[in-house]
């Protein structure tokens, strides 16, 4: 199949608040984005930076793969973004230069202490370490994001080998592969079939015993309870949600660690999960971004 892949790019005006750049992320999310790219010059700074842009301003760029429903996710994303304000615009984006993008992006990173992130196609620059080896393809999750950073450290805290553990949002594999390579039995969920595609190469290509299924956690087959911890780097929007079917996967004093929350959304997700019982162990900040690890009640 011809490799094409349209581009939906959004960019707002100065005054967007940091929030609608979440609104705007779920939505990319729920209408079956595999990958968002952001740069506002404050909240969310990616690697990738877009040259004709002028500084400062919210932008987030989502790819879509064209297929046979595109045309009905073209109305349904304008349909949703009439209310989001700012301008936004599809172009077709070549499959082979969104790849290319990647791999001019990505390089080794150590987001924690121990975990190595290296492209599939580099040397790793520490054999002895534990390595992941990713080709994130069109696939959210290359370690360099600081929402896959902070949850890689959490992780690195958090699991003890021959725990059981569960990915929600897997992208790329990279927090399945980490957790893994942490010494923890591991299973893996995305929603998107591309990103479901992309973990289970990379699973495959470290012969890792992680199962990735395509779905919510309510798709997760039930011989996944009572897990020492879940590891969710979703949205606000979308931990707002899910949160409870994702905290009933865990033993009682297990772990839930989020990520995918802009500081300024904390306060109205960590307000349901203490209602809740979770209690707060650590919570992370960086570029704007909030993680944390929870224990579960
Ligand atoms: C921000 S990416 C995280 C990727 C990777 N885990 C990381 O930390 O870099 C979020 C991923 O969650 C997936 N997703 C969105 N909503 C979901 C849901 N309700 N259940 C499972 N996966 C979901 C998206 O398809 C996307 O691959």
């Amino acid at each position: 199949m011809t490799a094409h892949c349209p581009s939906a790019a959004l960019q707002g005006g100065a005054d967007v608040q940091a929030a609608w750049l979440d609104d705007v992320s779920a939505c990319f999310y729920a209408l079956g984005a595999p990958g968002l790219e952001y740069e506002d010059g404050m909240v969310a700074r990616a690697d990738w930076v877009d040259e004709d842009l002028p500084p400062g301003r919210p932008f987030v760029r989502a790819y879509f793969p064209v297929g046979p429903d595109w045309e009905s996710r073209h109305r349904r994303l304008t349909a949703a973004l009439a209310c989001a304000g700012g301008e936004w615009a599809v172009e077709p984006v070549q499959e082979t230069d969104w790849a290319h993008a990647w791999q001019k992006f990505f390089h080794a990173v150590r987001p924690g202490r121990r975990v190595w992130v290296v492209p599939a196609w580099e040397a790793p620059p520490d054999p002895e370490g534990l390595i992941v080896r990713l080709d994130p393809g069109m696939a959210f999750g290359t370690g360099t994001h600081a929402t896959t950073a902070l949850m890689i450290a959490l992780l690195e805290e958090s699991v003890e080998p021959g725990q059981r553990w569960l990915d929600v949002g897997t992208g790329s594999g990279i927090l399945a592969l980490a957790a893994w390579r942490l010494g923890a039995h591991v299973g893996a969920v995305d929603i998107d079939p591309v990103a479901v595609d992309a973990a289970r190469r990379n699973v495959a290509a470290h012969e890792a015993p992680i199962a990735v299924w395509q779905g919510t956690v309510r798709d997760v087959p039930a011989s996944e309870w009572a897990l020492d911890g879940v590891a969710a780097n979703l949205t606000a929007d979308i931990l707002l949600g899910e949160w409870r079917g994702l905290a009933d996967r865990v033993r009682p004093g297990g772990r839930l660690l989020l990520s995918g929350i802009i500081e300024e959304r904390w306060p109205q997700v960590l307000a349901p999960l203490g209602g809740g019982g979770l209690v707060p162990t650590a919570v992370r900040r960086q570029d704007g971004w909030v993680a944390a690890a929870l224990t579960v009640p």
